[in-house]
This record gives C-alpha cells, sequence and structure tokens, in this order.
C-alpha cells in the first residue's frame, strides 16, 4: 500500500492525540502532534518572562528556537533548544496561554512549514486544528474528531486528576469550552472541519473503536488509489 497522509483535527479533548499515535503505530507511520509544538513555544515565551500578548518578542523567539519532536518509550518526545519539555508542556499554564500564542501569525508561519516539511515524505498521521484545512490540504485522509462538551470534560478530567488534584469536571469543561471558542474564533487559520474531512464524533465510542474506524476509512482510501 502506498503511504498516505492522515489528518487528524479537532476540539480540545476530543481524543486526537491518543487516536493518532495508536494509528500511526498500526500503520508504521510516524506521529506528529501539532499541537505539542504550538505547546513549546508557549512554554518557551513563559519561561523566558514573557506573557501571551507580547507578540513580536515571541514571534522573534519562535523563528530562532530549536524544536525537536522525537518517538519515545512513552510516546513523543518534544526538545526546545536542546531541553525536554515534553512535562512541562502539560502543565495548566501553558494550557491556559497556548491559544493566545497561537494566534500569532508569525508562531504559525514557522510551525506550518515545519510541519508541511515533516509530511512531505508521506507516512505522517498529523493531528491538530488546521491540518486538513492549511498544514495538509492534500492529505488522502481527513477526519474530524468531535465529541460533546461533556464527554471531552471527563475525559480530560480521568486524565489530569492525578497530577492536578485539585481540578473539577466543571473546571475542566470550562476550560475546555474557552479554548475552544478561541481556537474557533481566531482569524488566522480557525479550527474548522474542511469541507473534504470525515466527521467522526467518538461520543459513547472507546478509544480502540474510533482508531479502528479511522483505518477503516484510510484503508478505503488507499483502495481508491488515493
Ligand atoms: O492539541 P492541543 O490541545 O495540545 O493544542 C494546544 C493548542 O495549540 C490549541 O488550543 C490550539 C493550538 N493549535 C493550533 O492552533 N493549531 C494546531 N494545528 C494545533 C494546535
Amino acid at each position: 500500500m502506498n503511504k498516505m497522509n492522515i489528518a487528524i483535527d479537532g476540539p480540545a479533548g476530543a481524543g486526537k492525540s491518543t487516536v493518532a499515535r495508536i494509528v500511526a503505530t498500526k500503520l508504521g507511520y510516524v506521529y506528529v502532534d501539532t499541537g505539542a509544538m504550538y505547546r513549546a513555544v508557549t512554554w518557551k515565551a513563559l519561561s523566558s518572562g514573557l506573557t501571551p500578548d507580547q507578540s513580536e518578542p515571541i514571534a522573534a523567539m519562535a523563528q530562532s528556537m530549536r524544536l525537536v519532536l522525537q518517538p519515545g518509550h512513552n510516546g513523543q518526545v518534544v526538545l526546545a533548544d536542546g531541553q525536554d519539555v515534553t512535562e512541562m508542556i502539560r502543565s495548566p499554564q501553558v494550557t491556559a496561554n497556548v491559544s493566545q500564542v497561537s494566534q500569532i501569525p508569525a508562531v504559525r508561519e514557522r510551525l506550518v512549514k515545519m510541519q508541511k516539511e515533516l509530511a512531505q515524505a508521506k507516512g505522517v498521521v498529523m493531528d491538530g486544528r488546521d491540518i486538513g484545512t492549511q498544514v495538509l490540504p492534500d492529505a488522502e485522509v481527513k477526519v474530524y474528531l468531535t465529541a460533546s462538551l461533556r464527554e471531552r470534560a471527563m475525559r480530560r478530567f480521568d486524565e489530569m486528576k492525578t497530577k492536578h488534584p485539585d481540578l473539577t469536571i466543571e473546571q475542566a469543561e470550562q476550560d475546555l469550552a474557552e479554548r475552544d471558542r478561541k481556537d474557533q474564533e481566531r482569524e488566522v487559520s480557525p479550527l474548522r472541519q474542511a469541507n473534504d474531512a470525515i466527521l467522526l464524533d467518538t461520543t459513547g465510542m472507546g478509544i480502540e473503536q474510533v482508531a479502528e474506524r479511522i483505518l477503516e476509512i484510510s484503508q478505503a482510501s488507499a483502495g481508491k488509489g488515493a
């Protein structure tokens, strides 16, 4: 089967990264978590003492920053200027600021360029917000993954409760709704379903079931000679 590119977009907490990782492993493809790239820039900005509204210095920093995504034993390792930031980029502080940083056009320009390069040789499963619309408009498979806000909040709560025992489901729901709003309303490459993407509402579905469905869609697409 010829290698394809698979684009998975959708709102926060829809299970994109878990599903994308399973699909990539099953197909022997490379998984690229583009959210982690925006998170790494946000982490670097915050740890350099910048606030997310300082778009010019953040843009300059994003231009010169060395960003590497590499496969590790427990998933993808993210290196920012040589430092392993895999854990740090998941902090509530980064999560609360990443939507604002990802609105800066020069940050998007730099990261989108990198993402296109990563997918050039095909055989990539890439997840994000604008993969099907902007980064890989020619991807052979495009899926828009969503789930009800309540279910996404429950999943996020389950993921975070050990490390962040103060988080409530209501707070998780509020945080996700706020991030969705910012990601959908921004001017540059807002979150939206590509016209040719397949909508998958995963409310009530298990992760393995969702991954199976994407593998079926991919096989059907390969069968069409995509
Ligand atoms: O997928 P995630 O929750 O780790 O993404 C974090 C943020 O990064 C998300 O709220 C918006 C931004 N993002 C983006 O603007 N474009 C992408 N392709 C991926 C993420």
